[in-house]
């Protein structure tokens, strides 16, 4: 059994990854950071339906809390490693660029970008060792199109495009295909205080998405089927922008 870990795994969109994938046979690490409610929910919801998983904590943004937290799991797990990757962790700090204070800037960049690093280079090399593997990173429509109000969370998200696009071409030979996807808005706790009425209108489906919409996409680049695709960033926002 492949074991598949989820960065955010007690938030929305990371939750309804976690039950996709452990619907689709992956044993899955449900990851949180402060909110162990909603993951234990999520990893009860998994072992209702049949499946298997397991909780990890860490702070994203603590290199040496990532290692200590894996080293752990690779211990208790001597003759296995975590195959499938999705770095979906984010946070967001609005503000426009006149009023940002250096703390909107480096804690958005800290999350996203560095905590993208955190993890991914704590998991890559067995994953080159195996000769197999998916890294899938949940950025953004701001990270393509930039929005007002998130240079931060733009400036992070494009700097996880660029990364993807780098580390898939350094991994394919070893069967490892990396790849972003990016969504618009969806119905989360991150978008709760949009005006959902009035951005809707701008959406060709009409409408946000859901989290089980982005889930889908994430299994499938985390399956075999989708071998050849590598380096994409799989834009999934209703026809907003494309
Ligand atoms: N919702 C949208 O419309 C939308 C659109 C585009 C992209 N995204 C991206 O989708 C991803 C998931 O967002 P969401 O909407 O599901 O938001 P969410 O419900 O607020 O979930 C955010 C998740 O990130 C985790 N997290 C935040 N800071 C962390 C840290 N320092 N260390 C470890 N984990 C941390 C949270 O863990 P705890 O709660 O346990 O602390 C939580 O599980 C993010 O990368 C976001 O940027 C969302």
């Amino acid at each position: 059994m492949k074991y598949a870990l989820v960065t955010g795994g007690s938030g929305g969109i990371g939750g309804a990854i976690c039950i996709r994938l452990s619907e689709a046979g992956y044993n899955v690490l449900v990851h949180y950071n402060s909110n162990i409610t909603s993951a234990s929910k999520t990893l009860h919801q998994i072992e209702d339906n049949g499946g298997v998983g397991s909780l990890i904590q860490f702070n994203i943004t603590n290199y040496k809390e990532v290692k200590d937290a894996l080293e752990v799991w690779k211990q208790d797990h001597p003759d296995e490693y975590i195959s499938v990757l999705i770095n979906n962790a984010g946070t967001s700090k609005d503000v426009l660029m006149v009023w940002m204070e250096q703390t909107d800037w480096s804690s958005v960049i800290d999350t996203n970008l560095n905590g993208f690093y955190n993890i991914t280079s704590a998991l890559i090399k067995d994953m080159v060792i195996n000769k197999w593997g998916r890294i899938i990173n949940v950025v953004s429509l701001s990270g393509i199109k930039g929005l007002p109000g998130q240079t931060n969370y733009s400036a992070a998200k494009a700097g996880i495009i660029g990364a993807t696009k780098a580390l898939a071409q350094e991994v394919s030979r070893k069967n490892i295909t990396v790849n972003a996807v990016a969504p618009g808005y969806i119905t989360t706790e991150m978008t709760k205080d949009l005006d959902e009425k009035q951005l809707k209108k701008l959406i060709p489906a009409n409408r946000f998405g859901t989290p089980g919409d982005v889930a889908e996409l994430v299994v499938f680049l985390a399956g075999d089927g989708s071998s050849y695709i590598t380096g994409e960033v799989i834009n999934i926002n209703g026809g907003l922008y494309t």
